[in-house]
């Protein structure tokens, strides 16, 4: 029977020019895990959507109202709550949560208010044994319970043992500390359906920070996170990567309301294209990754194709870095293909076993055109080795490049700065689009069609 979810036999076969992500599978010579066996082939529909959503102070409030108070949100890394008393502040919308670490060594997460007249308990992270407010003095515990106040003879009115921080709902995975200010949501778990048992093997959690940067964009925060889940516009936005990105070979996945997934194969050559060489491929990607400095070339053996030379040298770079035998076990995908997983609403981690790329995005204060996006790059290190520590974050402001920020000079701060300057133009585009509507291809933009429907679930509850 045909299943309404699913693509036709000939949306199918109309879809991959060459060879298909699955097809590449098939000559990898380790086991090929199943979650990237799965492929789900969704069809959701071709309904076009409405521009407002982009731009309306109504549906920016309606966000406020509905999304960003009742979904799972990824906070920070529980290696930055690592010692007793250290906190975070997590702001989000009109919203600000403080997590700290309590002497039990549990997480915990409060309303950043103080319960007497509403000062801000704390800001930015740092390390405290309570919470003690700057305006009159208030004093709770790590663990929420109030402490007194000075000239306690005043407020007899209080009720010591109920006058608590109000909490939010806290849970971890990966090595994420995630909030959820619903306390009747489901729990993270099951929130994140698919996502633990598919990462389970690439261990998030056995990482640290070795980049964090934040920058203001002037779009509203889904144009942002709509130009990261699809690889559709690399062929007109990022015309240099074609030699080593299979972009039309890409496989497009959902599962439930929350979790999507772009796999974009590397070290093959983008079907757009043609005539290119083996050798092309992987010197173009050494160049622009900056891996060989000394601007010496590579040849590729005769009959060995760009994408085994070069998961090869992966192989042999990260098995020294992590000391492991990368090459035992892992596939050539998971060691240089793009593997973007996104959870509903705003936090997306990649998945392999090379440096893992994380974005965020986020509204930037009440504005509806204006967002913040990070970039977070985890890197693993050898088993039992002390975990180094995290970088700091650096922010960036709307009219830096991301070329600018440190650790980003090469290739990948060039392919960011040209998704940026797409993002300002949508966003003005989109006021004189006459029809008022967006239209989505099938399955390229399947996650954006996702998303939006998963959006509107929320919005409408
Ligand atoms: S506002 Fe916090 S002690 Fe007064
Ligand atoms: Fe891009």
């Amino acid at each position: 029977m045909n299943n309404p979810k699913t693509l036709t036999k000939e949306q199918l076969s109309a879809r991959s020019a060459g060879e298909s992500y699955q097809q590449m599978l098939d000559k990898e010579t380790v086991p090929v895990p199943d979650s990237l066996r799965e492929s789900t082939d969704t069809y959701l529909g071709s309904k076009n959507l409405s521009v407002d959503r982009y731009f309306s102070p109504e549906f920016q409030k309606l966000e406020e109202d509905k999304l960003w108070n009742r979904t799972w949100l990824v906070t920070c890394r529980e290696s930055e709550l690592a010692e007793i008393g250290s906190y975070f502040v997590y702001d989000i919308a009109k919203y600000s949560i403080v997590l700290t670490r309590t002497e039990a060594g549990e997480i915990k997460g409060y309303y950043n208010a103080c319960l007497h007249r509403g000062r801000q308990l704390r800001k930015d992270c740092g390390t405290a044994r309570e919470f003690k407010c700057p305006f009159h003095g208030f004093r709770w515990s790590l663990d929420g319970e109030f402490q007194g106040a000075p000239c306690e003879w005043d407020f007899p009115h209080i009720e010591k043992e109920t006058f608590s921080l109000p909490q939010v709902q806290v849970d971890t995975w990966g090595g994420w500390i995630f909030i959820n200010m619903d306390m009747q949501a489901e729990s993270l778990q099951s929130y994140l359906g698919v996502l633990p048992e598919h990462f389970e093997r690439w261990k998030p959690e056995n990482t640290f920070k070795v980049m964090h940067v934040e920058k203001v964009i002037e779009c509203n925060w889904k144009v942002a996170w709509e130009a990261f889940i699809e690889s559709y516009h690399t062929v007109q936005t990022h015309p240099q990567i074609l030699p080593y990105l299979g972009d039309s070979n890409s496989q497009y996945d959902c599962w439930g309301d929350n979790i999507s997934r772009t796999i974009s194969p590397m070290g093959v050559v983008s079907p757009h294209l043609e005539n290119i060489e083996p050798d092309k491929t992987v010197n173009d990607w050494l160049e622009h990754g900056a891996w060989l400095t000394d601007g010496s070339k590579v040849a590729v053996p005769e009959g060995m194709s760009a994408r085994k030379w070069l998961a090869e040298y992966y192989f042999k770079h990260y098995s020294e870095q992590y000391q492991t035998d990368l090459g035992s076990f892992c596939t050539q995908s998971e060691i240089m293909d793009s593997i973007l997983y996104s959870v509903f609403p705003n936090f997306a981690p990649w998945a392999g076993f090379h440096p893992n790329l994380t974005y965020r995005m986020k509204p930037y204060g009440n504005d509806p055109e204006m967002c913040t996006m990070e970039i977070i790059v985890l890197m693993r290190y050898p088993e039992g080795a002390e975990r180094p520590a995290d970088c700091a974050v650096q922010k960036l402001g709307k009219d830096q490049l991301f070329s600018e920020a440190e650790g980003l000079e090469g290739g990948l701060g060039r392919v960011f700065d040209q998704d940026f300057s797409n993002l300002k133009m949508v966003q003005k585009g989109l006021h004189n689009l006459q029809s008022g509507e967006v239209v989505l291809a099938n399955y390229q933009e399947i996650r954006i069609r996702h998303f939006h429907q998963t959006l509107d679930k929320y919005l409408s509850a």
